[in-house]
């Protein structure tokens, strides 16, 4: 047996050494599957054992991995969408994917509510290509084989600095909900937030996850059910409740609108009006009595709202939907534990406003006094290595892993997370950084 790899510790490049090497990795890795399908030695424990192994191989680590060409020929699908979650060679392979899936269920309406940004989709947009406006400066000459790319966010060690977004309503794209994300999630060591509104409850998700999860609090305009969901997720052990604050004022998801109307179903069967169906299949509100709520945002939110959560949340509180280095400031004064700079992928308001492109000013106003994580258009390691270079302590992604999820399952989601590490870490070796540490915001300059 191999000693086990520390996590987010990846070996050097075997394309770049010397002599057999990556022959014998492949003959290694042929051997593995030999005998994970072996009858004779593929009980329930062996098989999980070989498939880590199979998981945690150097070669799997890296984006260039010319393995693929030594695999036998794949070919996509007649449509040119990938049929398997190893055939795809970034994230972006998922979407199409995804949206198969999901009209294949005659669910148009689930498509247009993942995809949907606001409005014009102006923002949703202007988060991804906004990391086209940073270039990174790259380093020469350092060895850089041994590249640790953990991260540690209030005293837990995380995998990786890129973790899984609080999306809501998982089950319309995969009946495990946030489980099955969570299992993936936990196997690569990477930490996820759970939305209040998922149909997966906390206590579920973090067994699932082998560690409790964070959980993302809609407060409801209800304080009974604000106390009640805060309970309910530190008592499941969760460490730290994200308080979302960008759903204040109502939004007008047009795709989703679009997308309706050509679902055949009768949508009324499952959204029934009233907050009681709203989130009759919502497995953390299953204890709570809800008769009392007309609103799952909490609209009429203020600071002394905070305030009154801070009384109460005994872990880590943080915000999230920050966009400006004023209210960071606020946040800071309000006893707020961290920060999420988010606009909710495009779908909380129109502003325009690329995530990216705050970051640095949220950063500064906080000048190191708490962390400041970042989601919104992440698509690539080297957006991932961007942002930290700005100054974030952790980046999310919200729809690629739906993508994952919805086109593969739990499979899916594991390959979304091993493609952005892949890439994350192939970009740390040209930056020259061998930690999370030395990313700086050196790393970063803007584009020509
Ligand atoms: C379908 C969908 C549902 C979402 N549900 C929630 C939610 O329940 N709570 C929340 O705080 N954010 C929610 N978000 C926002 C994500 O947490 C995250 O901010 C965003 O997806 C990041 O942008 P990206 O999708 O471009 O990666 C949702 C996003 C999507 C796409």
């Amino acid at each position: 047996m191999e000693p086990e790899r520390t996590a987010g510790t990846h070996d050097p490049d075997p394309s770049q050494a010397a002599g057999s090497a990556e022959p014998r990795m492949i003959a290694r890795r042929r051997l593995l599957k030999f005998l994970a399908a072996s009858p004779l030695v593929a009980t329930p424990t062996v098989a999980s054992a070989i498939a880590s192994l199979l998981a945690s191989a150097p070669g799997q680590a890296l984006a260039q991995n010319y393995d693929v060409l030594r695999a036998s020929r794949r070919a996509l699908g007649p449509d040119g969408i990938i049929t398997a979650p190893g055939d795809a060679l970034n994230v972006f392979e998922f979407e199409p994917a995804a949206k198969k899936a999901v009209l294949s269920q005659d669910a148009p309406a689930h498509w247009g509510y993942l995809e949907s940004g606001v409005d014009g989709d102006v923002t949703r947009d202007a988060n991804h290509t906004a990391y086209q406006r940073y270039s990174l400066r790259v380093k020469r000459l350092i060895d850089a084989r041994k590249v640790d790319s953990s991260v540690k966010v209030f005293g837990e060690t995380w995998g990786s600095p890129i973790f899984i977004c609080p999306v809501s309503s998982l089950g319309a794209y995969e009946p495990e909900a946030g489980v099955a994300v969570a299992r993936a999630v936990g196997k690569r060591k990477h930490q996820m937030i759970l939305s209040t509104v998922d149909n997966a409850s906390i206590a579920d998700v973090n067994k699932a996850l082998g560690s409790p999860a964070w959980f993302q609090l809609y407060p409801t305009d209800d304080w009974a059910v604000t106390q009640a969901l805060v309970n309910c997720a530190e008592a499941a052990g969760s460490p730290a409740i994200v308080l979302t604050v960008d759903r204040q004022g109502g939004r007008n998801t047009e795709d989703l609108f679009r997308a309706r109307r050509l679902d055949q179903r009768d949508c009324t069967a499952c959204h029934t009006p009233g907050f009681a169906n709203d989130v009759s299949r919502k497995a953390n509100f299953f204890d709570i009595d809800v008769s009392k709520v007309t609103n799952l945002y909490g609209t009429g939110m203020t600071w002394e709202s905070v305030d009154r959560l801070r009384g109460i949340v005994k872990g880590k509180l943080l915000l999230k939907g920050i966009m400006t280095g004023d209210d960071a400031k606020q946040a800071l004064s309000h006893g707020v534990d961290g920060i999420l700079v988010s606009n909710h992928g495009g779908r909380a308001e129109e502003s325009g406003q690329a995530t990216i492109g705050v970051l640095a000013e949220v950063v500064d106003a906080v000048d190191g006094r708490i962390p400041v994580l970042v989601d919104g258009g992440v698509r690539r390691g080297t957006d991932v290595l961007k942002a930290l270079a700005l100054g974030a302590t952790a980046v999310g992604i919200g729809r690629p892993y739906v993508w994952g999820l919805a086109s593969f399952g739990e499979a899916g989601v594991d390959r979304v997370l091993e493609i952005l590490g892949a890439e994350f870490v192939t970009i740390m070796r040209q930056v020259g950084a061998l930690n999370i540490k030395e990313i700086t915001r050196g790393n970063v300059t803007s584009a020509l």
